[in-house]
């Protein structure tokens, strides 16, 4: 019998998970679907409820669900509760297992490109969610420190507090005590949602060269301001997409026992912008 996976959230319209795992059921051959549900802010429980009724063999959580879905798990893996946070379930017989492939989906890029985190000073922007999984990430892979800016300086040094816990050397200051300072790092990385609107980029990048590299997850658009002004630099720039399809992936490889067909995948992502 067919298999049935869905990303819940609120707004959902415009999820590209769809897509992107549409896309990969087609290259495989595999009798699945997968669905967008909406599910709003309040209504989470009855909501997994419905999902449970009707059979789901997995479903992707976003915004606003990331953290309070923890609530409904019963087995939960190493990944999701480092982060607190869960973005895939895997439903067995009623079983909700949880796990957070946004910290392995954020390195992969990273990774793809050979850059050294382990001698690099990072410059984070955000102090949200997402934030909160590149945080993990780069304590796995042993940066030397990272500085967490943030609008809301609270919520950057409660993110120091969870970085140290988890042994990252990290500092928090605010997005406009940056200044002039981009350059002083090897790795920036924009987490807050700034760009989605086309906004200008939050800070300047005056001073970065060839070697910094320049990370937006935000990933509509494709181009933001930020990488704009970073590929003006001559830096190394991944885009926000090449997050999403990491993560995507990973929940491919975890749902299906087997390995993601990528290239298919990032075919059926670019062709939605
Ligand atoms: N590529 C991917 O796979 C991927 C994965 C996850 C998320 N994302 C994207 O990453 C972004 C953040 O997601 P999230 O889940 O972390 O959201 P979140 O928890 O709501 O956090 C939002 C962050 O953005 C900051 N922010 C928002 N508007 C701002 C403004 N006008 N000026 C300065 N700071 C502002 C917030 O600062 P305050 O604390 O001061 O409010 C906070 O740090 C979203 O755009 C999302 O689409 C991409």
């Amino acid at each position: 019998m067919g298999k049935t996976f869905a990303v819940i959230g609120d707004p959902i319209d415009h999820s590209l998970s769809p897509n992107i795992h549409s896309a990969a059921f087609r290259e495989l051959n595999l009798d699945c679907s997968y669905i967008a549900y909406r599910i709003p802010k309040d209504e989470l429980g009855d909501g997994v409820e419905g999902l449970k009724k009707i059979k789901i063999d997995g479903f992707n959580v976003t915004i606003p669900h990331k953290v309070e879905m923890m609530k409904y798990l019963d087995k939960i893996d190493e990944s999701c509760s480092l982060i607190g946070a869960v973005n895939t379930v895997v439903n067995n017989d009623g079983v909700l297992k949880g796990y957070n492939t946004d910290m392995d989906g954020f390195l992969e890029p990273l990774k793809k490109r050979n850059i050294d985190i382990s001698n690099s000073n990072v410059l984070l922007l955000g102090a949200g969610g997402a934030a909160r999984a590149i945080i993990a990430g780069f304590a796995k892979e042993k940066a030397k420190s990272i500085t967490i800016a943030n609008r809301t300086i609270e919520k950057a040094d409660n993110l120091v507090e969870f970085a140290k816990k988890i042994s990252l050397d990290a500092n928090a200051i605010t997005i406009d005590e940056i200044g002039e300072s981009a350059k002083n790092y090897n790795i920036i990385v924009n987490a807050t949602s700034i760009g989605l609107q086309k906004e200008p980029s939050p800070i300047s990048l005056e001073g970065i060269d060839e070697k910094t590299v320049v990370y937006d997850i935000v990933y509509m658009p494709m181009n933001t301001d930020f990488l704009k002004k970073a590929k003006e630099k001559n830096a190394i720039i991944i885009f926000g997409y090449e997050m999403l399809l990491g993560q995507a992936a990973r929940a491919f490889e975890i749902w299906h026992g087997m390995e993601a067909p990528y290239n298919a995948m990032k075919k059926a992502l670019l062709g939605g912008f």
